[in-house]
């Protein structure tokens, strides 16, 4: 089937009780890893690209990668969106480029700057049937530069979202209730700490409309442990526990991204194949399929352990 966009993906999600997984590709490994986990568990695909991603591959590689995934899972809804679109140029060139879903990201500016921006995106993509995901509130974040510094936080404020997606137009809501992005969230002693209440408090004003949560990596021990074993050096760090994301799935938050985990769980996979089981290894077929089996691992256990989104196709 051609991709989709999210409107029918994250309505079914909402009322089926369960988040379909947003996940970040920027090559060939990823896009295979993650479409093969979602055909396998028949779980919808949301395929995310961060303006970074777009550097490293151009749209052009990326969204042909994606073209010959949906070409080898004829079943499988996939949706190509842009995560963190910066400007409106970015997301009219994505739009233009075949992406379905873009997402805004006006957070750092005025809230009146921020709906002029998102509702003048939701004013170009909506007539070309491409969805809107803005976002409001701050998502702290340390090494990835897209956000702000975590001691800058602010959370999203209910009725202000519920202003938001009325003047915008917006298609889901990515809000701010104590996540972050990044492998260092909640170093050392920190804990995650989110605001149910401010969650509940949107839910009810914006009855039926699709939450977003990003920074919803958590972080497993043990790839830092594997990854420090192997020759790294990474600072010990904790994220969001599997157990209240899987709670918050059959809630409002019907998407949930996830990019730091598969960073790890690729860097501990190729660490460990070439540090300790191949280490005469130079073909980069070897290590670039053992990351690809990491990432498909990685996704089957979000789909079947945290989103609930198996046998959902
Ligand atoms: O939330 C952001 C994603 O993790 C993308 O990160 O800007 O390093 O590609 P990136
Ligand atoms: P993580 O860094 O927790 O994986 O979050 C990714 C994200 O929010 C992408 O938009
Ligand atoms: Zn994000």
């Amino acid at each position: 089937m051609p991709l989709v966009n999210t409107k029918k993906m994250l309505e079914e999600a909402y009322s089926g009780g369960y988040a379909v997984g947003a996940f970040n590709i920027s090559n060939m490994e990823t896009v295979q890893g993650i479409t093969t986990a979602c055909s396998e568990l028949r779980s919808p695909a949301i395929l995310q690209v961060s303006p970074g991603a777009i550097r490293h591959s151009s749209p052009t590689y990326l969204t042909k990668l994606v073209e010959a995934a949906i070409f080898t899972y004829p079943d499988l809804p996939v949706v190509l969106h842009l995560d963190h679109g910066p400007d409106f140029d970015i997301c009219k060139n994505c739009i233009d480029m075949g992406f379905t879903s873009v997402m805004i990201d006006g957070s750092n500016l005025s809230y009146e700057e921020n709906v002029s921006l998102t509702k003048s995106v939701v004013d170009y993509a909506h007539p070309k049937g491409v969805t809107v995901e803005g976002e409001l509130g701050r998502i702290s974040g340390m090494e990835d530069k897209i956000s702000t510094a975590r001691n800058e936080s602010f959370y999203t404020e209910p009725a202000q979202a519920e202003d938001f997606v009325k003047k915008t137009g917006v298609d889901s809501l990515a809000i701010a209730i104590g996540t972050s992005h990044g492998v260092y969230k909640f170093k050392g002693e920190r804990k995650a700490q989110l605001r149910f209440d401010i969650l509940e408090e949107i839910q009810k004003r914006l009855p039926k409309f699709p939450i977003v949560l990003h920074g919803s990596s958590s972080i497993n021990p043990k790839f830092i442990k594997d990854i420090n074993k192997f020759g790294g050096k990474i600072q010990y760090a904790s994220g969001m526990p599997e157990e209240i994301l899987n709670k918050l799935s059959k809630t409002a938050v019907c998407k949930i991204n996830i990019d730091s985990d598969l960073r790890l769980a690729i860097t501990a996979a190729i660490r460990k194949y070439l540090f300790l089981d191949h280490p005469c290894e130079f073909d980069p077929r070897g290590y670039f399929g053992i990351a690809r089996k990491a990432v498909e691992g990685l996704v089957a256990h979000k789909i079947k352990e945290v989103l609930g989104s198996e046998d959902k196709i």
